[in-house]
């Protein structure tokens, strides 16, 4: 396993390969779902870049980046064992060198859900995503679903922007009550650790009502919202009923539709999401 910093150093690492690259773009701090993406890159790839990078211009001025849990050492150890080819750990001045001035900006899809509570990050997001494209060359290029706008986003940036790779949405990994792994995670104390169960039920509620027939959106939003309020240590921010692709609020649920929500379990601000149809 190849460890690279500069940009001319992993280019060089990068060119020496033969046949098909998969890039697993991640800020560090690696668990069990940042570890399926580069499983899935490993089965379908001759080669599996890994890039750790907390990326400064997708966190906003109240999320405190300097907070943000590090540990290249357990990272590096989690990697090697997987048959990772190369990671690259580029300095904030490698990629946001002196004079930094450009951007990429995807637009609608950006406009709801985390990027109303979160001005800004999927401008940050896009960007360092698509120079880690440039820079890594990828012929595919893994995301989880736990992130769905994210994903979505770069999905649509990806097309956008005629980068030729093919974007890889994985299944979220949960631990075994449901809760979806996450580094925020390990802010929760032990209550709301237990209490952070309330996002899969609620979503679990949505999908059975779903299952029993239930195409109305709205009354998938309510049941998220009313099983989210019976658990006192949550505070929901949002709960949404999208369309899969344009995520658009739905009146009625018809095609591939995303449920998602934002909630505050005391500072810990979780996500999850399910997709139906
Ligand atoms: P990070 O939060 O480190 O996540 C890296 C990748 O792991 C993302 O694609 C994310 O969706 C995926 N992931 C996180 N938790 C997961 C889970 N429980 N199951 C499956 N996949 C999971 O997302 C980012 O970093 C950054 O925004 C990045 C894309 C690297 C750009 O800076």
């Amino acid at each position: 396993m190849k460890i690279a910093e500069t940009l001319a150093s992993m280019r060089e690492v990068r060119l020496s390969f033969d046949g098909t690259v998969g890039l697993v773009p991640t800020m560090g701090y690696l668990h069990e779902g940042h570890l399926s993406l580069v499983r899935q890159a490993k089965a379908e790839c001759n080669h599996v870049v890994v890039t750790i990078f907390v990326n400064p211009t997708q966190f906003g001025p109240s999320e405190d980046l300097s907070k943000y849990p590090r540990d290249l050492d357990r990272d590096l150890k989690l990697l090697e064992p997987l048959g990772v080819d190369l990671v690259w750990m580029p300095t904030a001045e490698v990629m946001y060198p002196p004079g930094y001035q450009t951007w990429v900006e995807v637009e609608a899809l950006t406009k709801g859900l985390e990027g109303a509570m979160r001005t800004g990050h999927f401008r940050g997001v896009a960007t360092v995503v698509a120079k880690l494209f440039n820079a890594t060359q990828p012929d595919k290029a893994y995301f989880g679903q736990k992130d769905a706008q994210q994903a979505a986003v770069i999905r649509r940036m990806a097309v956008d922007l005629s980068f030729p790779l093919e974007v890889i949405v994985c299944p979220t990994v949960r631990e075994a009550d449901g809760l979806a792994m996450s580094s925020r995670n390990k802010y929760l104390n032990e209550f709301e650790r237990k209490a952070a169960t309330i996002l899969f039920r609620s979503l679990s509620a949505a999908k059975k009502l779903y299952e029993s027939g239930e195409r109305n959106a709205e009354s998938l939003r309510e049941t998220m919202k009313e099983v989210l309020a019976s658990e006192p240590l949550a505070q929901m921010q949002y709960v949404s009923c999208a369309d899969y692709d344009s995520l658009e609020e739905l009146d009625t649920v018809s095609g591939k539709t995303l449920l998602s929500m934002a909630v505050f379990m005391g500072k810990t601000r979780l996500i999850d999401n399910f997709v139906l149809g």
